[in-house]
């Protein structure tokens, strides 16, 4: 596998791919890369010839107060991983190289609704920099299939909509999460957390099993979101939001229409800032 950072050497690969007619599926990723990230290089594997991912810490989706500095940066490490795993090609570009008028002039994509709910009312800015930079590499990459994490579910439903409104010829695809043994959905930011909150996480997946499990029994969507946030308290952690959604729109339903429907979870432990969701089978 080869790593490029420049764009002239980016095409001249993907052109060698294309007057071949070949498949190009594309993972963009922050790396830092573990089992989870791995797992969608091999999804792209089954649906593509080339896979191409990309690792860049992207400036525009972190908050003042966030961890862009300290954003774990592995990338020899996440080269041999990503070799390992079957990535053919490995776009790592600079910041200057993405944004060259500078992160805080560029031109930015706007989703709107979707991007103010949840993890958008939480991270001002956050969705708009995921848009601007997927749009940016999509363009760079000009991919036939691109694999996103249900892991992150709303960043997927924002790409979604923007692949659909711009008319991209992409096709977006899901893949499932990827969690450890106690539930705990892999994240580069699980390092932040102690031995010992690691396994206090796994609360998270058991409390979004009993969200489903109370839903599907037929409680009140409010019941089972305050059950939700009382069982993470109860463990320690400090929920942001446990809520029922709309799967579609992340909207909130009406308590007569019974919509396919998400549990969706964001709370802090130690140091970190923990997301997670379940689909719930109709
Ligand atoms: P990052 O957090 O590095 O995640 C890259 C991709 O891996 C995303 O599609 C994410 O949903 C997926 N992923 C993360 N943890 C996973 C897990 N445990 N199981 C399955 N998939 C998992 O998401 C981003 O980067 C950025 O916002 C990005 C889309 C690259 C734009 O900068």
């Amino acid at each position: 596998m080869d790593t490029v950072s420049g764009t002239e050497q980016l095409h001249t690969r993907l052109g060698i791919w294309r007057r071949a007619g070949e498949r190009v599926a594309f993972v963009p990723t922050m790396g830092n890369l573990h089992a989870g990230h791995f797992s969608l290089i091999k999804l792209a594997r089954e649906h593509a010839d080339r896979v191409v991912a990309s690792v860049f810490v992207n400036p525009t989706q972190f908050g003042p107060r966030e961890d862009f500095e300290h954003y774990p940066r592995t990338l020899e490490q996440d080269q041999k991983g990503l070799a390992e795993n079957g990535c053919h090609l490995l776009f790592a570009p600079d910041v200057q190289t993405v944004y060259p008028y500078g992160a805080a002039h560029t031109v930015r994509v706007e989703v709107p609704e979707l991007s103010g709910l949840l993890e958008g009312a939480m991270r001002a800015g956050h969705f708009s920099g995921v848009a601007t930079i997927v749009t940016k590499l999509f363009n760079l990459v000009q991919p036939d299939v691109a694999i996103f994490g249900q892991k992150d579910y709303q960043q997927l439903l924002v790409i979604r909509r923007l692949a659909h409104d711009l008319h991209l010829p992409i096709e977006i695809l899901g893949a499932p999460t990827v969690r450890e043994a106690n539930g705990l959905a892999m994240s580069s930011r699980n390092q932040y957390l102690t031995a010992q909150e690691r396994e206090r996480a796994g609360v998270i997946y058991k409390t979004l099993c009993t969200m489903r499990d109370e839903h599907h029994a037929g409680k009140p969507r409010k019941t089972v979101e305050s059950d939700a946030r009382h069982a993470l308290e109860n463990a320690g952690l400090r929920p942001d939001y446990a809520v029922l959604r709309r799967a579609s729109d992340l909207a909130e339903p009406h308590e007569a229409d019974r919509p396919p429907m998400v549990a969706l979870v964001a709370a802090h432990l130690g140091r970190a800032r923990l997301i997670d969701n379940l689909l719930l089978a109709q």
